[in-house]
């Protein structure tokens, strides 16, 4: 059978995946960022005592559900947050596809960076409109894109994430506000997901941080990261709020997030937004652990948040150096094509506000082990 050749091809390159068992290390996969989900039995205990009854199903789509409260409160809490109007998707993958497909219409062109997340890329291709693509923060690239192609379309949308999820660099999203305010017809479409919780005085994102919020045109938020619950939105303007629910079709064609969820959700982030010192901490415990990690491979490295690359080159030297780490009490993953290119497998480190620099150094021994000599030799292939 064709797809069992699929397979086997896969498991010769080293790129067959299967979901982990079992791991009970360090736990440097999960996108815990602020360890809410590692204190999920005390705060559980919280939540339960003032809990409301909110059914476990929404039963029917939002167009269609009878029971509005909990979305209702948690749409307006986040819309008082960031002076826009919300909408709950039952999914960053949900709100991602949803958006930029709605979004894809004759007379739009989609601008992305070329390392956007595969939920963006989907949306996109989804949409089947006009697109174009940048390399990875090179703005010179979207001015000439732009310069060449913006007069000939009513909108175009600048597509890119604020804190990128297998690099952890930034998106420079001062200078995109720059460049958009050159043109009347250019809209920001950002994607918070790694930043939401962790960037920003109240936790809500780069955008919020830079101060920046009013020029974000559509912002997109999951929270099944920082926030330790599951669900997403999308905050942007009344009119597109509107026009994303009647034209977004995974908002209208899919079950809405239960209920309860939604409480724990607003519950979650109620705690998120006061965690000022914890914010702090996170930020200074990745300084640190990346300039270890830069010293022991020799290699620069971009990140300037709590995801951490570690790159291997290949994909067997990726699962070689997850397998190293995980002999040391450490789970982390190798990451593969196709979530990165060819020749930049890398080890994705994922820093959270609970660790401390001891528990990491077991970490870093674990690095320091693979070898500098191997780790330097890919230099020059990144
Ligand atoms: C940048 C980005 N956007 C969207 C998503 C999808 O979010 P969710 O897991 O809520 O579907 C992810 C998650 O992996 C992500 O990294």
């Amino acid at each position: 059978m064709i797809y069992e050749d699929i397979l086997s091809s896969l498991k010769e390159e080293n790129r067959l995946r299967s979901i982990p068992d079992g791991l009970g290390g360090l736990d440097l996969i999960s996108n815990d960022y602020m360890s809410l989900g590692a204190k999920y039995a005390q705060l559980c205990g919280i939540f339960f005592d003032q809990f409301i009854e909110a059914p476990m199903s929404a039963s029917a789509s939002r167009l269609l559900q009878r029971n509005q409260k909990e979305h209702n409160a948690l749409e307006k809490m986040l819309s008082e947050l960031y002076g826009k109007s919300i909408l709950l998707m039952n999914s960053g993958y949900h709100a991602n596809t949803g958006a930029l497909s709605a979004l894809s219409i004759p007379g739009t062109l989609i601008i992305s960076d070329k390392l956007i997340h595969a939920s963006m890329i989907d949306g996109i291709r989804l949409g089947h409109g006009d697109t174009a693509r940048f390399a990875h923060n090179d703005m010179r690239m979207l001015r000439k894109i732009l310069q060449k192609k913006a007069s000939s379309y009513k909108s175009v949308i600048v597509a890119v994430e604020s804190v990128y999820s297998m690099d952890g660099d930034l998106s420079p999203l001062a200078e995109l506000v720059a460049i958009k305010n050159d043109y009347p017809n250019v809209f920001l479409y950002v994607d918070e997901a790694h930043a939401f919780g962790v960037f920003g005085d109240k936790g809500l994102g780069l955008a919020e941080e830079l101060g920046i919020l009013p020029e974000i045109d559509i912002l997109i938020v999951t929270l099944g990261k920082a926030t330790a619950g599951y669900g997403a939105f999308i905050a942007t303007s009344e009119a597109l709020h509107s026009y994303f629910i009647n034209c977004a079709r995974s908002f209208i064609f899919s079950t809405a997030l239960p209920p309860s969820i939604v409480a724990w959700d607003k519950f979650m982030i109620e705690n998120l937004i006061g965690m000022r010192d914890e914010r702090i901490y996170l930020r200074e415990l990745s300084e640190w652990f990346r300039k270890r990690v830069e010293d022991i491979t020799g290699m620069e490295c971009q990140s300037r948040s709590q995801i951490i690359p570690v790159h291997a080159g290949s994909a067997s030297r990726a699962i070689e150096m997850a397998t190293t780490l995980r002999d040391a009490g450490v789970d982390a993953l190798p990451i593969r094509r196709p979530t990165v290119a060819a020749g930049t497998e890398r080890l994705r480190l994922s820093l959270s506000a609970g660790m401390t620099r001891e528990e990491l150094e077991t970490v870093l021994a674990a690095i320091n082990s693979i070898g500098r000599t191997s780790c330097a030799s890919l230099q020059g292939q990144l």
